[in-house]
């Protein structure tokens, strides 16, 4: 389903996927941010026609990738639904075919998720803000304090832009500075929030079946050069 890009991140083996979501061999583990189950369903509501099938295929994306790794442990990391107080057939559906595949997973509660705890399963660990896994704090949302330790995030659906006019792309990344990584958001209906390159020093973009590592002064060169 794709080329990995393995690099040592804070002491740790981690797996880059251009599936949009971030591999931790040694501890079986996968994290995904920013599913946004039921976001078709909520645009239905207001009266456009929008399908559900994207949803469909970030739930086929998500088990395969799973089997795939022989994923233990999944980490979401927040806004697993779109809105609070939603039960999308999605998410049940979801839930339906994580049980069998007898792994862990943790879900840390995002801004769009709200209090969902009582249409998951029991055995689902749910973490209102923070949890830490190796060397690592995962979270939704960063959290500014100045001696936080390393984090991994979601919520912000990093995106950066290459090219310009008609020739413009925008591609979900991964993006890294300093003391915090973030995982680019997973559902295929989730749009994106456009990266300033001087304000990160490395972007991981996702390109389908591979990922592409530019540092940010590569960026600002495609940007004078479009
Ligand atoms: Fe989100």
């Amino acid at each position: 389903m794709g080329k990995i890009l393995e690099t040592i991140l804070h002491g740790q083996k981690i797996g880059f996927h251009p599936q949009r979501v971030l591999l931790l061999p040694d501890l079986d583990a996968m994290l995904v941010a920013d599913i946004h189950l039921g976001k078709a369903e909520f645009m239905q509501g207001k009266g456009i026609p929008l399908s559900n099938q994207p949803h469909q295929k970030d739930h086929e994306r998500l088990v395969k990738l799973i089997k795939e790794f022989q994923v233990k442990q999944l980490f979401i990391l927040g806004d697993l639904v779109h809105r609070p107080r939603q039960n999308p057939q999605s998410l049940q559906r979801l839930i339906r075919d994580l049980h069998p595949l007898a792994m862990e997973v943790h879900w840390i509660q995002g801004n769009h998720d709200g209090d969902h705890q009582r249409s998951l399963p029991d055995s689902w660990k749910v973490h209102s803000n923070a949890l830490e896994l190796g060397p690592f704090v995962l979270r939704h949302q960063s959290s500014e304090e100045k001696d936080a330790d390393f984090q991994i995030c979601g919520h912000v659906h990093p995106c950066v832009k290459i090219g310009d006019g008609r020739d413009k792309l925008r591609l979900p990344c991964f993006a890294l500075k300093s003391k915090l990584l973030l995982l680019p958001s997973f559902g295929e209906l989730t749009g994106g929030y456009e990266l300033l390159p001087q304000e990160w020093e490395t972007f991981v973009l996702c390109l389908g079946n591979e990922v592409s590592r530019l540092e940010s002064s590569d960026l600002e060169r495609f940007k004078k050069r479009s």
